[in-house]
């Protein structure tokens, strides 16, 4: 599945980037929130979402990078078929948070940054629908993939099958291109955050073809 990474589009020209997405059977709309501090950057917001949400067709994957994040899940526009992403580092109530995500009738993930180790996934692995996996540190795009993100892909999907959890799904945020994609899939992960490494440059559309081609051979 692709995801595009909403903080990267045009503002000024999000209605066709938009129905651009819709055309081409995007599966998901990634937008990133953040607050200036768990995240040191400002990003997309809930009138943002609410926005995205009346226009457009295509499923919300919200990815929250702000403090409390259980204060602030109730104010979204979530429906059944989004995904809503929280940080196990930005709070210590993830049970609450998953719970609200799902009572909402939203999937909800667990994200997890560069430096924390997969075994913060241990409570959670049987309430959970995926986990995010920060290849990057959360704030900005344009960064370079850090090392032992491929390792950390595989090691998730191996904790989770351990635990009876094949239907649990990876997604990968931060400098997915075609190349670390292609290794990334290998690795596990099967929803895509584009950004500029591999989306927002150029031709949407055939950057969407080439990347559909190159890394699920499709
Ligand atoms: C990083 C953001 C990403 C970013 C990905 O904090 O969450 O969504 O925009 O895009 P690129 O491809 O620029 O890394
Ligand atoms: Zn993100």
């Amino acid at each position: 599945k692709l995801s595009p990474s909403m903080m990267c589009a045009s503002f000024f020209e999000l209605a066709a980037q938009t129905a651009t997405f819709e055309k081409n059977g995007i599966e998901l709309l990634h937008i990133d929130v953040m607050d200036g501090s768990f995240a040191p950057n400002f990003a997309l917001g809930v009138d943002f979402a609410r926005q995205l949400k009346k226009n457009c067709s295509i499923p919300l994957d919200i990815h929250l990078m702000v403090r409390e994040p259980e204060r602030h899940i109730p104010s979204f526009p979530i429906a059944e078929g989004d995904i809503v992403s929280v940080h196990i580092e930005s709070t210590d109530k993830p049970r609450e948070c998953i719970e609200a995500i799902k009572s909402r009738g939203a999937r909800a993930f667990i994200v997890l940054n560069p430096e924390t180790p997969t075994s913060a996934l241990s409570d959670l692995l049987q309430i959970i629908d995926g986990v995010l996996i920060m290849a990057v540190n959360p704030g900005f795009a344009g960064q370079k993939m850090l090392p032992g993100t491929i390792e950390k892909i595989a090691e998730t999907r191996r904790l989770l099958d351990e635990a009876g959890r094949e239907d649990a799904e990876i997604e990968v945020d931060g400098n997915v291109s075609i190349e670390n994609g292609i290794r990334m899939r290998g690795a596990g992960a099967n929803i895509f955050v584009l950004g500029t490494a591999a989306l927002f440059r150029g031709d949407l559309e055939a950057n969407i073809h080439a990347f559909r081609d190159e890394v699920f051979g499709s």
